[in-house]
């Protein structure tokens, strides 16, 4: 409220100037007053009066400016603002105003006025700097920007009080005047939050109070502080063996909140080893995606399950990583089929031996291991017997196990097709031929073909002929089979059989181990035994009969008359004999048997062909007509004796006689005795000699006799023959055969005797002036034989 003293002069004349009250008047005005408020009024007095005394105020020399804001009303005095002031622009104005009368006296006064401050400005909030990317890393209490806050009002009215929003992790620090530093208070994590929009307010203190606030946009910067990580703690990837290869197993994943390239996730395989090769054999894994990927085909057979280690990295740098563990399971196919390992395969065929002895029904034969590469119900194995060749002889287990009996001697080998199916789908199998052939016992003795063998052989076999042959069949196997042929020990005649006969031991082929001799015996015995090699052995036994024959070997013996040369004999014939009268007799005899000792006597030669006949087969000498004087007194005869052999062989002996009643009428008996046609003796002569001779055969029948009883040696028989000269005589006449010939058991044994041949000949010889070489004579047929013992030297063989 302004108070305006006014002062009134009156001024009567013009002599005074108007007078303002004050020189220097002072008012306020508050900025933004309305227009036309009264600031001040004015007021001068003048004392004069009237005209001269009436006072005009009007401005003094005033700039345009205050022209222009205030103006005074030129009556009253009052100063008035016609315009905005704004303390802001101009605080104070200072107005020379001037009062002047009507007859133009004038003076000055000063008015100041003072602008008065409003709260009219609120607090300005400015940036003057601001790291607009923050590093994630930065640390607390780092300044990150500058902020100024400006008041154009005065006094209080510029008293600001700046402020910050709070869930941020900043805050103002007050630094110089009107300025503040935006500081962290903490870390920051572009991963949780990447903007920040921080909302600074500033607020005066003036009444009422006024305020400003501004926003600053905060990014925070990246920094490459987080690895990827893996979705999953591990990754398992299942796949059938046999897979294609660039199949995809799985996929991995990885994350990295960070920014761009930092966080950019690039995979790849750890470098390793399974089983012995790089990972990236096995694998690939696609960098951007994650997808892994089997590089090659994998074999279940081989390996199961494989771990490979898979980095995940981002573009950082450095870059940051992390790994992890992928575990690939391989899962069987059935792609293996079941191989049979034993009995052993060899082109898929194997040989095994089976021991009968212990092969009964239910034995086990042999094992059968089969194996499958694959695994579970693929490697799930079954055996079957498919083909046998006697189905039913094996059990389909998985082992082979006779059901039945072996018999190697009716089947010697077995072929079987074995299968082994495993359980998968589709089922393979595995097939082997299995051979087996049955292992021999020494079950079966040799058998003979005959139940009895004879063999027939004629007397004086060469030795080492063949007689016959034996034949045993064995049917087992190799050495259990394998036929032995030996002679059981025993006696012929008191001697070995092994000095008769042998064996060949593999043929069975039996010989003579000597000349046999029918006079000596005519059949005998022995066993001969088949034995197998078995261990032990098994044998059978056979009898061989050996039947010898007989052979016309020897040739009729002379005994009387006495052959030539050795004696001299002559029969005397009684001059009185009558036809038919029985004058001498020519014994003779054949070691031979049968027709070969049937003995035929003829007159070959005689002086007088018609005076004398011969029995054929007594051998008796007969007149066949009264003697009578004509008839020569010295008749001779050559008396053949034949045996009925083939060839037939014959002895011929000269009978004297010598018809004579009277031995002096034989006065040349030497003469005869060389002349073997007309030698005559006297029949005393004849019946002394025939006499003598009966005496003697007698004896030796009789010594000999016992002598063979007691032991029959024939050796020394034979030498007891020697010992009497004269005659080698057979000394046993026991054994008479049918045909009434004597038969000497022992003549030739020294001959017959094998490895002495030679001596047992010069022996023969010795006894016998005509002798032949050895050598020549053991090359010499039977009958030539009987010319070295033989009686007559000049007898023909017919
Ligand atoms: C910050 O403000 C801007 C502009 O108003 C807005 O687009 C953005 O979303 C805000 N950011 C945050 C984190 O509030
Ligand atoms: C013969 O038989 C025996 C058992 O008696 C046996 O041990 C052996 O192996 C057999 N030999 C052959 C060659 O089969
Ligand atoms: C054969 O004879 C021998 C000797 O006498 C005997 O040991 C063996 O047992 C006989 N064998 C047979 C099968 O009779």
């Amino acid at each position: 409220q302004l108070l305006l003293v006014i002062h009134v002069t009156v001024l009567d004349a013009n002599d005074n100037a108007p007078v303002f009250s004050q020189a220097v008047y002072k008012a306020s005005l508050p900025e933004n007053s309305p227009i036309g408020t009264v600031v001040i009024t004015v007021s001068a007095t003048d004392a004069d009066e009237g005209v001269n005394g009436d006072v005009t105020y009007e401005f003094g020399h005033v700039t345009d400016e205050v022209m222009k804001i205030f103006s005074i009303d030129n009556k009253v005095g009052e100063i008035r603002v016609m315009d905005t002031v704004d303390y802001e622009v101009k605080a104070s104005y200072e107005i020379r105003i001037k009062a002047k009368d009507g007859l133009g006296l004038s003076s000055y006064a000063q008015v100041i006025i003072s602008i008065t401050d409003v709260n009219d400005n609120a607090p300005v909030v400015s940036l003057k700097s601001l790291t607009n990317q923050i590093p994630e890393n930065t640390p607390a209490g780092t300044e990150v920007g500058i902020i100024n806050v400006q008041d154009r009002d005065s006094e209080n009215n510029r008293q600001v009080r700046c402020s910050i929003q709070e869930n941020v992790p900043f805050k103002l620090v007050p630094s110089i005047k009107n300025y503040y530093s935006l500081v962290t208070t903490g870390q920051l994590d572009r991963e949780l939050v990447s903007d920040y929009n921080i909302t600074i307010t500033a607020t005066d203190e003036g009444s009422p109070p006024l305020s400003s606030s501004k926003t600053i946009q905060l990014s925070v910067a990246d920094i490459n502080d987080n690895p990827p990580v893996f979705e999953e703690q591990s990754y398992s990837a299942y796949v059938s063996e046999n897979n294609k290869p660039g199949s995809s197993l799985c996929t991995v994943s990885a994350r990295d909140p960070d920014w761009r390239q930092n966080g950019t996730v690039i995979y790849s395989l750890l470098p390793g080893e399974v089983n012995g090769a790089s990972v990236s054999s096995y694998l690939s894994v696609n960098g951007d995606t994650g997808v892994i990927h089997a590089v090659r085909s994998f074999d279940y057979e081989q390996f199961r399950s494989f771990k490979v280690q898979v980095m995940a990295r981002d573009n950082g740098s450095p870059p940051l990583s992390s790994n992890v563990t992928v575990s690939v399971f391989i899962s069987d196919v059935n792609d293996n089929s079941p191989q049979i390992l034993y009995p052993a395969v060899e082109g898929s065929s194997f040989m095994t031996e089976l021991v009968p002895k212990a092969a009964h029904g239910g034995s086990l034969v042999s094992k059968v291991i089969a194996v499958d590469a694959d695994s579970g119900q693929n490697a799930w194995l079954s055996y079957h017997i498919v083909k046998a060749t006697d189905p039913g002889l094996f059990r389909n287990t998985v082992e082979l196990v006779l059901d039945k009996e072996l018999d190697r001697e009716k089947q010697k080998e077995i072929n079987l097709l074995l299968t082994a199916l495993d359980g998968g789908s589709p089922q393979r199998s595995g097939t082997v031929v299995i051979h087996l052939s049955v292992a021999d016992i020494n079950d079966n003795p040799p058998m003979f073909e005959e139940q009895s063998y004879s063999a027939y052989v004629s007397e004086n076999n060469k030795p080492g002929s063949s007689l016959c042959a034996v034949s045993a069949r064995d049917p087992d196997w190799r050495q259990n089979g394998t036929v032995i042929y030996s002679l059981l020990p025993g006696e012929v005649n008191g001697a070995s059989v092994s000095s008769y006969l042998s064996v060949n031991g593999d043929t069975g082929v039996i010989h003579a181990v000597r000349s046999f001799d029918y006079e000596q015996f005519r059949s005998f015995k022995v066993q001969v035994m088949a034995r197998d090699n078995g261990s032990p052995p098994l044998s059978s036994n056979v009898t061989v009969s050996v039947f010898i024959s007989d052979v016309n070997d020897n040739s009729p013996q002379i005994l009387y008359p006495a052959p030539e040369g050795s004696s001299f004999m002559t029969e005397l014939v009684p001059k009185a004999a009558h036809g038919g009268s029985l004058v001498s007799k020519v014994i003779a005899v054949d070691a031979d048997s049968g027709q070969n000792a049937w003995l035929s006597y003829h007159i070959v030669k005689a002086t007088d062909p018609g005076l004398f006949s011969i029995d054929l087969h007594s051998g008796e000498i007969r007149t066949q007509r009264d003697i009578s004087e004509s008839d020569s007194m010295k008749q001779n005869l050559i008396v053949a004796v034949k045996d009925n052999g083939q060839p037939s062989l014959s002895a011929t002996c000269s009978m004297y006689l010598l018809i004579s009643d009277n031995l002096a009428e034989v006065p040349e008996l030497k003469d005869i005795s060389y002349d073997e046609k007309n030698s005559k003796l006297t029949s005393y002569l004849i019946i002394a000699l025939v006499s003598v001779s009966t005496f003697f055969l007698t004896f030796i029948i009789i010594i000999l006799g016992v002598r063979f009883c007691r032991r029959r040696k024939p050796r020394l028989l034979f030498d007891g023959a020697v010992a009497i000269p004269g005659a080698y005589l057979p000394p046993n006449y026991a054994d008479v055969d049918g045909t009434g010939t004597l038969r000497s058991t022992y003549n030739y044994d020294a001959y017959l005797t094998t490895g002495s041949r030679t001596s047992d000949f010069k022996f023969v010889s010795s006894y016998n002036d005509n002798t032949l070489p050895a050598d020549q004579t053991l090359k010499k047929s039977p009958t030539d034989f009987t010319d070295v013992f033989g009686v007559c030297d000049d007898s023909p063989e017919v």
